[in-house]
């Protein structure tokens, strides 16, 4: 008899030979000299872990479902929103007679409605379900309306009687920080006598920046499916990093056990952090109208309205004043971070705070104080956005080493490494040792030769004396990005495991799928631990009732965590098993215990001559006709970290993801317009979980992060009222925008120096930073119009008329008008 390994090996033996042909044809098309060559690992069986996504096929085929591709009964109600048109003020008068009488109008609903909790503020209280008086932002709901058409609900919003006495608006967070008028208090992280490192300094270095946020424009906007149930409750589907928040908000906005609420997410269209608090309101709207009118009912913002509805990546301004001494070494300091965080808490208490922990970069800040402000504005309340604050502490500090570099003339390459944490310097102004500082070394030296950083370095410093106009520039940035939630009690998670009888195994576990690969990869832990083949192993959706009290996911420790869990449920299982088979399997010959083993859909046990193997499939039934349970849960809490945010000290991150990336750009000094010419990176995922999801997620996150620094500016009016709030407005990267020459290679050789899941690193958000390089390299292609005497504020997003009024008011500084060189 063939066992199901024999039959599904047999199976995916025959796909792969296809698909491999196919991708061997793929890639001769790909490494083609056309502009797109890129000479990334091919994405090909060979490396063992290297699986492609699990929903792959169905991504590119539509088959995969998204919020809206779920059938819903014929009398679902399609919900509408009326969002507040000014950003600040009291509304005096709502009268939703006329809405009630539109056609197609089923529900109305406004705060006076809402029968348990109004404030759905997700960690402090701050944001009321729908305007009670107060109006804080333009984008607010005021009240909902549930229709039996998507345009009917839409047309109905418009009947509304609203009379709002409106006020001045704050939409300047500096200001605001002046004022003092803040969503949560300052917070300070400080390390040794940070004035007497200024005042010993041979050289201070000073200047402010201000760094612009991001929209997540995730592919699926902000979307819900809510069903009531017969008892009371509701089964909501939801686009949504964190399903047990919404059930949470969900139940207590309905008054409700939290029982009564189920929710499943089997898959986001992307999240990016937009997901992690900002996708619970509509559930809750949805929520409501089911229960009062007993029929499903159905969220999907317009895009424009999800734009304007919802929060975005924090803008920040930034201050730096650095003591260094004659090498450009940094002896302390002070900074100042002040996030944008809009008119209410949100996450913002976390993402400063992130901030403030990567204001050093992979640089020791030597004796510094770091002070974090939480700034509040009349605009939507900003949130989560992939690197939560992380990015905008590091710009700080990577300013001021280009600063540093050209005040000292040293190439900033050198003045980075010499800033790196080093073994005589390798404590955090936060009292964290860094570990693997020697990887870190390690992989910045290896990137400088594969991307023969220095030769191109001096082949751009030729090109740029005899180019008048176009100049280049070149830069190599590093990141290092702490692991896990600052927010201790979240670094947990929890895995619940079937076997059936016939083999094959479910996994369930607390962890979203949003793009990132996350389920494929529990599936390939579940398939490691039982020796199975991983499409022996299922992943059902993210279910509230499956896996409960889980934490988002976020802080790239999706995998982290719940690849833990989900390996502590197989272990339990594995155990039980090994023990019936011990006990009750073979009884005359003997199962030798100690050495049993799950291997290539066999248990095994004894080695060489004495080696048994006994089927999986046979095993599980033998164990079920033995009334032995199949079925396990696992849970895991991440050990070591802890934070002190009396005094600002403390362990608060496992571990620290390395990478490093050189970019190399061509500016149009006349016009302001540039191009990316080639980019090359090195990223560190410890021992890799799945090279090919990893470089997906690497390749993906610098070039978000590229975007949030060059081409993605929000643009608000003196109303407050977002204007870029559509892609012909706000320009995200495109195919189109693929560095012509991008090499990207993981780290390998360097395991995890912690007991992470089979020693690999969290890879989500670490990339994003990388983007970082391509500023850099603007700043120096605009230096040599000072010939690298100075490197010019320039402010994010870095947009063709930024970077050429910086390069005009250099021009003017340095007299280097382009015609009196003999020029064009
Ligand atoms: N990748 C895709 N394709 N889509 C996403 O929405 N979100 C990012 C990152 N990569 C995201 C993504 C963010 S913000 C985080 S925190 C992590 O994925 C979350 O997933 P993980 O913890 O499983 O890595
Ligand atoms: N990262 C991402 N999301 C979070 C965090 C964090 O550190 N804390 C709370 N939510
Ligand atoms: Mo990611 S910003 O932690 O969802």
């Amino acid at each position: 008899m063939r066992t199901l390994t024999k039959l599904n090996q047999e199976a995916t033996a025959d796909v792969s030979a296809d698909s491999a042909a196919a991708r061997h044809e793929l890639d001769g098309r790909i490494k083609g000299d056309g502009p797109l060559a890129r000479d990334t690992v091919p994405y090909t069986n060979a490396h063992p872990h290297a699986q492609a996504h699990e929903s792959a096929v169905k991504h590119v085929t539509g088959r995969a479902a998204y919020i809206d591709d779920l059938s819903a009964p014929a009398d679902t109600l399609h919900v509408a929103m009326s969002l507040s048109p000014v950003a600040h003020g009291r509304l005096t008068r709502l009268d939703l007679d006329k809405v009630r009488a539109m056609p197609g109008v089923v529900d109305v609903i406004a705060v006076g409605d809402v029968p348990g909790h109004t404030d759905i503020g997700p960690v402090f209280p701050g944001d009321p379900i729908f305007v009670e008086e107060e109006i804080s932002y333009v984008g607010q709901v005021i009240f909902a309306v549930a229709a039996e058409s998507h345009r009917a609900a839409r047309e109905a919003v418009q009947a509304a009687v609203v009379e709002i006495d409106e006020q001045p608006a704050c939409l300047d967070p500096v200001a605001a920080a002046e004022r003092e008028e803040f969503v949560r208090p300052t917070h300070v992280q400080q390390s040794g006598d940070w004035e007497h490192a200024l005042k010993d300094a041979a050289l201070v270095v000073e200047d402010e920046q201000f760094v612009g946020g991001q929209e997540h424009f995730y592919l699926e906007g902000q979307a819900c499916l809510v069903q009531p149930t017969e008892d009371e409750g509701v089964v909501v589907f939801t686009s949504n990093q964190h399903p047990s928040e919404t059930q949470k908000l969900v139940a207590e906005v309905l008054g409700i056990p939290f029982h009564a609420v189920t929710v499943e997410v089997r898959r986001m269209g992307g999240g990016f952090g937009g997901k992690e608090t900002q996708a619970s309101p509509w559930a809750c709207i949805a929520a409501l109208i089911a229960r009062r009118t007993g029929r499903t009912a159905r969220v999907r913002l317009p895009r424009a309205e999800d734009m304007r509805a919802t929060g975005k990546r924090h803008p920040f301004h930034n201050r730096y004043r650095l003591g260094v001494d004659e090498k450009g070494v940094i002896l302390g300091g002070e900074i100042t971070v002040i996030g944008d965080c809009g008119y209410s808490p949100d996450l913002s208490d976390a993402i400063v705070d992130r901030a403030m922990f990567h204001s050093d970069n992979a640089y020791s800040l030597g004796d510094a104080r770091v002070t974090g402000h939480r700034a509040r504005t009349h605009t939507a309340s900003n949130t989560a956005f992939r690197g939560f604050g992380g990015p905008q502490g590091m710009m700080v500090i990577e300013a001021a080493m280009d600063d540093i570099a050209r005040r000292i003339g040293e190439d900033p390459l050198t003045v980075r490494k010499r800033n790196f944490y080093r073994p005589d310097r390798q404590t955090t102004h936060y009292g964290q040792h860094v570990d693997q500082i020697a990887l870190l070394k390690a992989l910045v030296e290896q990137l400088e030769t594969s991307s023969d950083y220095w030769t191109r370095r001096r082949a751009i410093t030729e090109f740029n004396a005899d180019s008048p106009i176009v100049k280049k520039g070149l830069a190599l940035t590093p990141v290092k990005f702490g692991i896990s939630f600052t927010a201790k009690h979240l670094n947990q998670a929890g895995a619940l495991l079937h076997v059936y009888t016939d083999g094959s195994v479910m996994i369930n576990h607390g962890g979203t799928e949003m793009g990132q690969g996350l389920h494929t990869k529990i599936c390939q832990v579940a398939a490691r631990e039982l020796g199975l083949d991983t499409n022996e192993v299922r992943i059902s959706a993210t279910r509230t009732d499956k896996v409960p009290n889980t934490s988002p996911t976020a802080a790239s420790s999706g995998a982290d965590l719940n690849g833990q869990a989900a390996r502590d449920a197989c272990v339990k299982l594995k155990e039980r098993l090994f023990d019936f088979a011990h006990e009750h399997l073979y009884p005359d010959q003997g199962l030798d215990r100690e050495d049993m083993r799950l291997e290539a859909g066999h248990l095994i046990a004894g080695h060489g001559e004495s080696e048994q193997r006994i089927p999986w499939g046979e095993l599980v039934q033998a164990a079920y006709l033995n009334r032995i349970s199949l079925s396990e849960k696992g849970f895991y809490a991440t050990p070591l970290i802890h934070y002190d945010r009396n005094v600002g000290q403390g362990r608060p991150f496992y571990y620290y993801a390395f990478g490093a990336a050189v970019a190399e750009v061509s500016v149009d000094t006349l016009t302001g317009e540039y191009q990316v010419d080639r980019v090359d990176i090195l990223h560190d995922v410890g021992d890799s979980l799945n090279p090919a999801i990893d470089l997906g997620q690497v390749e993906g996150g610098f070039i978000q992060g590229m975007g949030w620094l060059t081409s993605e500016e929000l643009k608000w009016n003196e109303a407050g009222r977002l204007i870029s709030d559509g892609p012909a407005t706000y320009k995200i990267p495109t195919y189109g925008d693929l560095p012509p020459v991008f090499n990207v290679k993981l780290m390998e050789g360097h395991p995890n120096s912690m007991a992470s899941i089979y020693r690999s690193k969290a890879v989500g958000e670490p990339p994003f930073m990388l983007g970082m390089a391509v500023w850099s390299a603007l700043r120096d292609a605009l230096a040599s119009l000072a010939d690298y005497a100075e490197a010019p504020r320039l402010d994010t997003p870095a947009t063709p008329e930024r970077v050429l009024m910086a390069a005009e008011t250099l021009r003017a500084k340095y007299d280097a008008w382009p015609l009196k060189k003999g020029g064009v």
